[in-house]
């Protein structure tokens, strides 16, 4: 039995050093230490033994055994560090090559644009409301008191969607005023920016889509003197203390008194230049009170409240802000044109 110990020693040895991956180790482990291994057989029969041999082979086997587990650990360390270089090897990130630039987006001149007036609006209280694209005419011409026959109407001018021309794509923002003002009671203070429509050959100035901001404030003793204030500050602050503002007599259906709104040119302080045709005066909006009849349209007493409103294309705003001389630009949406803002 002797014999057999030092046999299995120099035998398990030799397997266990000749392993070269851990599965393999733990295989040789299992064939000599394990429930059925070689060792664990010789070991069961030491109880066969004359008693004074018992002892002495006992102890043999022990040492043998303890031989061959501290071997297996050895074994393993050696394995697992050999597997870590390895995978150090294979795993080398090589960090001179130059790493791959991810292009951050931003936005779109004309969003800086609506964004920075909404944002100037509901820091003064104002809510953003939305309304439909495609709109009924009744929302876009009759409540806004703009009668049959009124040249907005034509179909030459708008894209109607039904052949009895009760639908259409929305040619102002203006109706946003009545979906907000048949869905809330006053105190109202809202802007509506959006898509509007209309039937124009696109050129550098021209387009058959573009957008505008609605504004709207219903209140108890609202005043034009409101409306003058309001839109005085929202220039300033698009374009600094220093803007001058013009409130010019104008005519819309839905708003008695109207205006148009102008801004002193900026680049000339009103001499007249290349930027604003040699006028002196940039027209930026149109405005008003609010009609009597829209207002009572939408259910609101007029001996208890009043209301102004204004209108505002935004792509000539963003045109002048940023300099970009032709309308097409805008949505073209050529990256290398959007990358510059
Ligand atoms: N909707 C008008 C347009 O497209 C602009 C406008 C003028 C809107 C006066 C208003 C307003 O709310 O009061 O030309």
């Amino acid at each position: 039995m002797k014999e057999q110990l030092a046999k299995i020693r120099v035998e398990a040895l030799a397997a266990i050093q000749s392993t070269d991956t851990a599965a393999s180790l733990d295989a040789v482990r299992v064939k000599y230490l394990g429930k059925k291994g070689e060792l664990t057989a010789v070991l069961k029969q030491t109880g066969k033994l004359p008693p004074e041999e018992r002892p002495v082979v006992g102890q043999l086997a022990n040492e043998v055994r303890s031989a061959l587990t501290e071997a297996i650990a050895a074994q393993n360390k050696v394995l697992a560090e050999a597997a870590m270089n390895q995978k150090l090897i294979e795993e080398t990130v090589d960090v001179t090559i130059p790493g791959k630039k991810t292009e951050l987006g931003h936005k779109h001149p004309l969003s800086i644009v609506i964004d920075e007036l909404t944002d100037v609006f509901t820091g003064m209280g104002f809510e953003v409301a939305e309304g439909p694209e495609v709109e009924l005419a009744d929302y876009i011409f009759t409540k806004l008191n703009i009668e049959e026959g009124h040249p907005g109407r034509e179909w030459t001018d708008t894209f109607y969607l039904t052949e009895d021309s009760s639908v259409l794509l929305r040619s102002q923002t203006s109706p946003i005023q009545i979906r907000v003002m048949e869905n809330k009671k006053p105190p109202i203070r809202m802007v509506a920016p959006g898509r509007v429509f209309r039937k124009d050959e696109v050129d550098a100035t021209h387009s058959p889509m573009f957008h505008q901001i609605e504004g709207m404030v219903v209140d108890k003793g609202i005043t034009m003197a409101d409306l003058k204030g309001t839109l005085n500050e929202v220039v300033k602050a698009l374009y600094g203390e220093d803007a001058v503002t013009r409130f010019r007599p104008h005519h819309f259906p839905f708003t008695e008194p109207s205006c148009e709104v102008d801004m002193q040119c900026f680049e000339c302080k009103g001499k007249g230049c290349a930027m604003c045709k040699g006028e002196g005066w940039i027209e930026i909006l149109g405005a008003g009170m609010i009609h009597p009849k829209v207002l009572e349209g939408c259910g609101i007493d007029t001996e208890v409240y009043s209301g102004w409103a204004f209108g505002m294309g935004l792509e000539r705003l963003a045109m002048r802000r940023f300099a970009i001389k032709d309308l097409r630009l805008i949505f073209e949406n050529d990256v290398r044109f959007l990358k510059q803002f």
